[in-house]
């Protein structure tokens, strides 16, 4: 095998391009021990099946919730999660990227129960540099509840794609050329929790969470995130072609 030939020079440097790339900072293959740490109640937050499964749950002292030891700028965030089933009503699981401090972007999706037999709402939202209020509801065409489904997050320079079971369901543009903040500047963590808003979620606080339900679980599976993962060395600053969709 020759070395010289233009066409084993393409697939090396072809190589060495996929190779710079995981090591400049992609990640794959989910393992929640490795990549995320629970940050809120205790015992009720577990990683169980050596790192391949994640739980949330509220009880009534508290909720629980993890965060990714990374932080990322642009990418594709894929996380299956199953959500609180039988009577959700007044619990809400959230599951969103952010940054720090007042002027923090967001990208969220925020489930919100309900009774049994009655639809969840997917709340999705996007803050940047502070400011949010973009909210867009969704009814899912599945119960959420009976099995695990995949949402995606996949954000680059030029729009923010919010998608279920690989369809998208919203994409917001990156609409900067006429004075709308993007989130282009911020690394994100990806955060997830499970908590009571029962003054708010379900009907709009009118069908209060039953207690004698509790506690309330959420299960979390095959977490991937195909993204820069930021760095003050590798602040991820260069392009991401093949984040752009
Ligand atoms: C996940 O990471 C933990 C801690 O590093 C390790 O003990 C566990 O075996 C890993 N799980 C898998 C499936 O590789
Ligand atoms: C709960 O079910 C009711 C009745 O079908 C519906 O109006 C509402 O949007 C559903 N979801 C929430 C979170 O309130």
């Amino acid at each position: 095998m020759s070395f010289s030939s233009p066409s084993s020079k393409l697939s090396s440097l072809l190589l060495f391009a996929l190779l710079l790339g995981y090591l400049i900072g992609s990640s794959k293959g989910g393992n929640f021990s490795q990549d995320f740490d629970i940050i809120w109640g205790d015992q009720r937050a577990q990683m169980l099946n050596v790192g391949q499964l994640l739980t949330l749950s509220l009880d009534t002292v508290s909720g629980s919730g993890f965060q990714s030891k990374n932080e990322y700028l642009f990418g594709r965030i894929d996380m299956q999660i199953k959500l609180v089933s039988g009577n959700s009503a007044g619990t809400v699981t959230a599951y969103y990227l952010s940054s720090q401090g007042p002027t923090h972007d967001e990208i969220d999706f925020e489930f919100l129960g309900n009774v049994t037999g009655e639809p969840y709402v997917l709340h999705t939202n996007v803050f940047s540099q502070g400011k949010g209020g973009r909210e867009q509801q969704f009814y899912l065409w599945f119960d959420p509840t009976k099995a695990f489904h995949t949402y995606s997050i996949v954000w680059n320079k030029q729009r923010i794609i919010f998608l279920v079971d690989n369809i998208p369901i919203r994409v917001f543009q990156n609409l900067e050329s006429v004075g709308v903040p993007f989130p282009n500047k911020q690394a994100m963590r990806i955060y997830s929790s499970l908590w009571n808003a029962d003054d708010w979620a379900t009907k709009g606080g009118l069908v209060k969470t039953d207690w004698t339900q509790a506690p309330f679980t959420a299960s979390y599976i095959n977490f991937k995130a195909n993204a820069c993962i930021w760095s003050s060395a590798s602040p991820c600053t260069f392009s991401y072609p093949q984040f752009i969709e």
